[in-house]
């Protein structure tokens, strides 16, 4: 804060940029094998442009055997075969920066593929010297069989035990997702230093950051205790033991130190972080502490889980507000998150909290971008967002792919669970409702490949597509280009400081946002009927400049199904409203 109490403006670029995820594998195809590839996103590059992004990450492209679509990483400094090569990847990293943008990997190093070298040799024995490199485990000594003696009661992320047997040493090793995702040993400094070298690499060669994967979960208390027995009774949540573990700041003020320190100011790096709790985001993105500059958190997609991520529940909005704002305080006066309803791992949000129908696709979709783009934070739009694209229709388990869903359908069934139920909860919530391919145009397989997709398009492409989008001045992509525009070009929007209002209203989200003499009021409506406008948004607000709004307005009085609006009034400092 300065003296006169107005926030002084920080210079970090990344303040009032917007970040776009491609899933290169569902992006853009060029050589026919149905799965997209570099040369693909350096050809649909100008679809970038013309919306104006800044930044694009880039979902992992590093061999893998591709257990879960590359977040299995089998060598880190080269380039997956299927996606093209190491030329391929400089050759698109050219053309980001040639058009004004930078790019940010996805880095991976919480766990390494079981094919990564370094695993195969940890394998090797007991006495290799990558051994350490893992959590090896022996077997508990109090249970008969040593197969079903895990060291200890975790369960995976992907259902299952956290651990996984192996023969021919007769130990375990910890895999906190797929028994082919091995969990690295932080503990061991070798291990740091590996990442640290490889970082640097990659920086070396002109890349602009990095997106980290799991990022708060690479400090585990290494005696690994068991945690309190899950609703199912299968296994024990080992969380606490993990999220956020002993050493987790140290690491990342040591990564910072070793990698970033000294680097141009153009970098960006965001920790992804499940289950992070505000106190900790605030630490971990404390400029003066050097860590990370801003945190990707989950509290707000998971506010309509029931016992677990496939079990869906309606959101309560009041819910949402309270998840958002809070954070929105948290965060006000040091630190910094990122903003997003959409990345490869969820469903699509347009089907989630919007109306995905006919009618109201198009306008509940800009309403969720509307209210998401004018929170404080970086936003993130993942492919296909700007288009307005929708959750696919999976008729039956087989049109699944993803490893997360199979485990979870294998799991639920075999505990006796309804199995078309749990085949709705995957419907509903599933990751690969995200990972259809990218719907370019109207053609077969939404020209995103000549040859058959690995993953199906969504039938809709006939009328959800890129090339429709970007021709139609009211479209979903317009108002996305308009809203990044908006954060491009008003102050209040990056730094203006956030002020929930009707917090207990369960149709309308408003806020405003304070700066300077700006403040712009966002109000929106979650719902398909018409909302008056309530006694609690303050009457001076019905006549003040519309900025954006996604329907033209009616009744200044009345919020109709889905409407969202930005006005803007100007006013002296001292006075409020
Ligand atoms: C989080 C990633 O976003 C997800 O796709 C992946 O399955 C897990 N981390 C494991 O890497």
């Amino acid at each position: 804060m300065a003296l006169d109490g107005s926030r002084v403006e920080d210079d970090a670029w990344w303040k009032s940029a917007v970040v776009y995820q491609i899933y290169p594998r569902s992006f853009a195809d060029t050589d026919g094998d149905g799965i997209g590839d570099l040369a693909g996103i350096t050809a649909r590059l100008d679809h970038l442009v013309g919306l104006g992004v800044d930044v694009i990450w880039l979902s992992p492209v590093y061999p893998s055997p591709q257990d879960d679509n590359g977040y299995d990483i089998s060598d880190y400094r080269d380039i997956e075969p299927m996606f093209g090569d190491l030329a391929a990847f400089d050759r698109l990293l050219a053309a980001v920066h040639d058009r004004g943008m930078r790019l940010v990997m996805d880095l991976v190093v919480n766990h390494t593929s079981d094919e990564h070298a370094w695993f195969r040799e940890s394998r090797e024995g007991p006495n290799s010297p990558k051994r350490d490199w893992y959590w090896w485990r022996p077997a508990r000594k109090d249970v008969g069989r040593e197969e079903a003696a895990t060291p200890n009661n975790w369960g995976s992320f992907f259902s299952g035990p956290a651990w996984e047997f192996d023969a021919a040493s007769g130990e375990y090793y910890l895999h906190l997702f797929s028994p082919k995702q091995p969990d690295l040993n932080w503990e061991n400094p070798e291990v740091r230093q590996a990442v640290h070298a490889m970082m640097r690499w990659w920086l070396d060669r002109g890349v602009d950051g990095f997106r980290m994967d799991v990022i708060n979960l690479v400090s585990k208390d290494p005696d690994l205790p068991d945690g309190p027995l899950l609703g199912d009774g299968l296994y024990g949540d080992g969380s606490p033991h993990y999220i956020c573990g002993p050493r987790i700041h140290e690491y990342l003020r040591e990564m910072h130190r070793e990698v970033f320190a000294g680097r141009p100011e153009r970098l960006l790096t965001v920790g992804e972080m499940p289950g992070v709790t505000l106190e900790h985001a605030r630490l971990f993105t404390d400029p003066a502490r050097g860590e990370v500059d801003m945190v990707f958190q989950f509290e707000h997609v998971g506010l309509d889980f029931g016992r677990h991520r496939f079990d869906p529940r309606p959101l309560r909005l009041t819910a949402l507000k309270e998840s958002l704002g809070r954070w929105q305080a948290g965060l006000a006066e040091v630190g910094w998150n990122s903003l997003y309803w959409n990345n490869h791992d969820q469903p699509r949000i347009v089907s989630r909290f919007g109306d995905d129908g006919l009618e109201h696709r198009v306008r509940s979709a800009k309403m969720l971008a509307t209210v998401l783009h004018l929170h404080r934070g970086t936003p993130y739009i993942y492919q296909g967002e700007e288009l307005g694209m929708t959750n696919a229709p999976f008729a039956s388990v087989e049109d699944i792919r993803d490893i997360e869903a199979l485990s979870h359908y294998a799991q639920a069934v075999r505990a006796g669970e309804d199995p078309d139920e749990v085949l709705r909860g995957l419907r509903a919530r599933g990751r690969d409702n995200a990972r259809t391919p990218m719907q370019w145009d109207a053609s077969e397989h939404a020209g995103f490949t000549t040859g058959t997709p690995w993953l199906p398009v969504n039938p809709n492409h006939t009328t959800i597509n890129a090339e429709a989008a970007v021709g139609d001045p009211d479209s979903v992509y317009h108002h996305y280009r308009r809203l990044i525009a908006l954060r491009h070009t008003e102050p209040a929007v990056v730094h203006g400081d956030f002020a929930m209002l009707l917090p207990d209203d369960e149709r309308l989200y408003a806020f405003t946002r304070r700066h300077g003499d700006t403040t712009l009021l966002v109000l929106a409506n979650f719902t398909g009927e018409a909302v008056p406008v309530p006694a609690g948004i303050p009457a001076e607000w019905l006549d003040a400049d519309l900025v954006l709004g996604n329907v033209a307005p009616v009744d200044p009085e009345v919020l109709g199904p889905w409407e969202a609006r930005i006005v803007r009034r100007h006013h002296d400092h001292h006075t409020t409203g």
